[in-house]
């Protein structure tokens, strides 16, 4: 199974993520977790993310691209996988097409998951008193929020021509919204 995890910032994608890529027995790979354990590491990759990241800015895709690559290629990864965070720009699209297409596999869906944008901000904005993430101030939410309406919405509509785009509503409470995604891929999840 291979699978995209779609959304804007706070929509809970790395929360849901979980559950389905548990359900599906393939790891769950999000750009954002592997940048921020590089950045606390000190490596030189979390030195030269970091600045991106603290501003809100997407990490350069020659630099992200490589870093999927490496991850993709890695043995648990083999059976499949569930990207979360990634692609985010049509090059990054461009790119995973052939790490894919590389390995003779395909794409099988991409789950988008929606929310009302305020109650994104809000949740963020709790989310940075308990863990203290630095771009989850006021002004940088808005600023990752404004560049994912300007370079990866309009992804949706590529993976929406190719008939592989499942949206569910992200409001409500966490296990709804888990549960909707299940319906909209079809899987009984496991008790
Ligand atoms: P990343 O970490 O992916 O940040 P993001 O896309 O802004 O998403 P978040 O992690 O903030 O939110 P989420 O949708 O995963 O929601 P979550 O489950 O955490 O990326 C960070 C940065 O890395 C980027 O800005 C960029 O600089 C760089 N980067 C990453 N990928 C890149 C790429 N491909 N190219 C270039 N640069 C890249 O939930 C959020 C909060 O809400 C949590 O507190 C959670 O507990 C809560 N919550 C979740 N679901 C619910 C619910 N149903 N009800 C109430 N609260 C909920």
């Amino acid at each position: 199974m291979r699978l995209l995890l779609m959304g804007p910032p706070g929509a809970g994608k790395g929360t849901q993520a979980k559950f389905v890529a548990e359900h599906f027995g393939v790891p769950a790979i999000s750009t954002g977790d592997i940048f921020r354990a590089n950045v606390s590491e000190g490596t030189p990759l979390g030195i030269q993310a970091k600045a991106y990241m603290d501003k809100g800015e997407y990490v350069p895709d020659e630099v992200t691209n490589l870093m999927v690559r490496n991850r993709i290629d890695e043995p648990d990864a083999a059976p499949g996988f569930l990207l979360d965070g990634y692609p985010r720009t049509l090059a990054q699209v461009e790119e995973l097409d052939g790490m894919i297409k590389h390995t003779g596999h395909q794409l099988d869906a991409v789950v988008v998951i929606t929310a009302d944008p305020e109650e994104l901000v809000a949740r963020l904005l709790q989310r940075a008193q308990v863990e203290g993430r630095a771009d989850d101030t006021e002004d940088v939410i808005r600023r990752r929020q404004e560049l994912y309406a300007a370079e990866t919405e309009p992804l949706i509509a590529v993976y929406k021509e190719r008939g592989l785009v499942h949206e569910v509503d992200g409001m409500g409470e966490v296990e709804d919204v888990t549960k909707r995604i299940f319906d909209a891929l079809d899987v009984v999840p496991q008790s």
